[in-house]
């Protein structure tokens, strides 16, 4: 078992492939095997900061492609080309917001990988991990094109069977995911919602 916090094999592939972050590769197999990211897409990438996401998403969706990024942090590299960024909480930040500020009315895949600030006390970091996944699946009803795409990490814990109800709920397919880059002592999950259900009538930002 990797130690949290410990450079692993992961991370020297991150390194030697110039990612910013070993998270990358969490993204990467979950591309492969879900086939997230296409050419000429619109993403949404929530929790960005250090970038490693957005440098791979860049590749992925093209020189055709928008990429907007959110975090409390600026970006640790320069915005790969295509991409934009919003230094916000996303707690207090709204789709309307989201669309002022990029020009861009609807999203093809909405990102989170926001993690709160662990303080090693479960039951509230499982909390606090929640209410943000939370936030990010909200904001991507909000702005996901019918078809879309949502995929949120949160950590398992009181609350996450619900989360993955609502998104059963909201798309065509909707479960749970662990992937192989995910330490093994993290208590993270990611949650996979495919094909956005078009929004009920009435139903506005
Ligand atoms: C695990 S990192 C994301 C790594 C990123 N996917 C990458 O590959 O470089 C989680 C991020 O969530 C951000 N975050 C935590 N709480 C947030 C909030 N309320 N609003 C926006 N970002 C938040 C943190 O600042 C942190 O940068």
């Amino acid at each position: 078992m990797t130690r949290i916090g410990s450079p692993d094999a992961y991370y020297r592939r991150a390194k030697s492939q110039g990612y910013v972050a070993r998270s990358v590769f969490k993204l990467q197999e979950m591309d492969r095997r879900y086939g997230l990211l296409r050419p000429g897409q619109a993403v949404l990438d929530l929790g960005c900061h250090p970038g490693s996401w957005l440098q791979y998403a860049s590749q992925r969706v093209g020189p055709s492609g928008r990429l907007v990024g959110v975090d409390l942090q600026l970006p640790g590299v320069g915005l790969p080309p295509g991409a934009s960024f919003i230094q916000a909480d996303l707690l207090g930040l709204t789709p309307a917001e989201v669309q002022a500020q990029t020009g861009i009315k609807a999203f093809d895949l909405v990102l989170s990988d926001v993690a709160p600030r662990t303080t090693g006390v479960k039951d509230r970091d499982c909390a606090a991990s929640l209410e943000l996944s939370q936030a990010a699946l909200d904001m991507a009803l909000a702005l996901l094109k019918p078809g879309g795409t949502f995929l949120a990490k949160v950590f398992f814990g009181p609350g996450v069977e619900d989360l993955i109800r609502q998104v059963k709920g909201a798309f065509k397919l909707g479960k749970g995911h662990k992937p192989e880059a995910s330490r093994s002592a993290s208590k993270e999950i990611y949650i996979l919602g495919k094909g956005r259900k078009p929004a009920p009538p009435g139903a506005s930002l």
